[in-house]
């Protein structure tokens, strides 16, 4: 066959398969376009940026904490709790979608490195006082008291963010 002749016959060919290559690619391309993201997830991606290697980041009258981060990884078990001291608080996982936040101060004397955790009280090994975290009849950080419910600050989860809201 002739130089010509071949290309007369082949060029229509090579150019639907081209054009049907083309149009797959445009497809393809249409069907990995990504969906807008909501506000919500977009915060959570900045702040798991922002919190970084640290685990935690404070900001305002906020924690943020990266519930996957060494330090936080005990709470995905239920019962288990951390006692940060870096932002004050005792972080219990009660259930499998609750988390719980305290102020780690004892309400005797303001011990915060001597926690236990049992049958829904904290206890300080200072002096053997137990708390509860129930609401109502707080007992405040350091004020003599041996008895009633630690302070509790709100807490929300997204995936794997806790805020601790301390107003
Ligand atoms: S300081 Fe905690 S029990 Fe006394």
């Amino acid at each position: 066959m002739k130089r010509e002749e071949f290309l007369k016959k082949s060029c229509p060919i090579m150019v639907l398969s081209i054009l049907a290559t083309a149009e797959m690619m445009i497809s393809c391309q249409d069907s990995i376009t990504e969906e807008p993201i909501s506000k919500e997830e977009s915060e959570y991606l900045t702040r798991l940026k922002d919190i970084g290697t640290k685990g935690y980041l404070q900001e305002q009258a906020n924690v943020y904490i990266n519930m996957k981060h060494d330090t936080y990884y005990p709470l995905s078990t239920v019962n288990n709790f951390v006692n940060d001291q870096i932002n004050g608080i005792l972080i219990l996982r009660k259930d499998a979608s609750t988390i719980l936040a305290f102020d780690n101060c004892c309400p005797h004397l303001g011990s915060r490195d001597q926690w236990s955790y049992k049958s829904s009280k904290f206890t300080c090994a200072n002096h053997g006082n137990s708390f509860g975290i129930n609401t109502g009849q707080i007992a405040n950080c350091n004020s003599n008291t041996n008895f009633g419910n630690l302070k509790a600050y709100k807490t929300t989860l997204y995936k794997d963010l806790l805020t601790i809201n301390f107003s």
